[in-house]
């Protein structure tokens, strides 16, 4: 495998529900990273936000939100912004996750205010995109996922983007399922990103520098495979994150 670095990303979503066993989970975790020799891998855990200032920004394990907000600031309850997680070590966000976009109604539209809100408060997005079933099931992959990024970048200009946004693709039917799409099908999305960003920036600088992972039911079997079949740049890892064992797995099978 020829890739200077490899972006293993947990998804913890809304897990777990107390902060001693999330201590428990990503010290045992870093642990297990020093132990991981000559390692090409970028470990971040998206935490959820209620738990970011508890941890080191500055460990093995770089931080990362689920979510934020597309103001900075003032009157929108509940909401945490961009600025906040800032603030609290992350340097990362996941942006436009399917399970947020189906419970939240989260839109494209918010996607991209919110892409806009993180790359302005300086943390990389993390942007989720990916067909449902039925989308796949009716050949339309490439227009949703054509769709998905030409309305999460509007307004957005090569010099905010370059070099710091990473897209994740997740088939929304391969999440949590135990599915996988073909490393062919996975490269051909994979190219198709890369041509839709070449297209919105009339160049292939932005397509280039962009980082483009793979996410949905990747586990310590898989993960290796699915990376140095397709060349992707990474995976975004739910389920097997939050398991130390499964987790440092994967990292695990990426050493040299
Ligand atoms: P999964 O989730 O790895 O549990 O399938 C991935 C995700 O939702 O980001």
């Amino acid at each position: 495998m020829k890739k200077e670095k490899v972006y293993l990303i947990g998804n913890w979503k809304m897990n777990p529900v107390s902060l001693n066993e999330a201590e428990t989970v990503f010290e045992e975790i870093e642990n297990g990273i020093y132990e991981v020799e000559n390692s090409i891998t970028e470990v971040v855990i998206c935490l959820p936000s209620v738990f970011l200032s508890d941890f080191d920004s500055e460990g093995k394990i770089k931080l990362g939100a689920q979510n934020i907000f597309w103001e900075d600031r003032g009157a929108f309850t509940g909401e945490v912004s961009a600025k906040m997680v800032k603030n609290m070590g992350a340097s990362f966000v996941i942006i436009g996750h399917s399970e947020r976009r189906k419970y939240l109604g989260e839109t494209n539209e918010m996607v991209n205010w919110k892409t806009q809100a993180a790359l302005r408060n300086d943390l990389m997005p993390i942007l989720c995109v990916g067909e449902t079933l039925e989308e796949r099931e009716r050949g339309d992959i490439g227009e949703v996922i054509v769709g998905q990024l030409e309305k999460a970048l509007e307004g957005i200009s090569e010099a905010e983007v370059l070099g710091k946004l990473l897209i994740a693709y997740e088939p929304v039917w391969a999440i949590g399922s135990g599915n996988t799409p073909s490393s062919d099908e996975i490269m051909s999305v994979d190219l198709l990103i890369k041509k839709v960003l070449s297209k919105i920036y009339g160049s292939r600088a932005v397509a280039d520098s962009t980082m483009i992972l793979y996410g949905g039911s990747v586990d310590q079997k898989n993960a290796f495979n699915i990376v140095s079949r397709t060349g992707m740049s990474g995976l975004l890892i739910g389920g097997a994150s939050l398991n130390a064992r499964e987790f440092l797995g994967i990292i695990k099978s990426f050493e040299k």
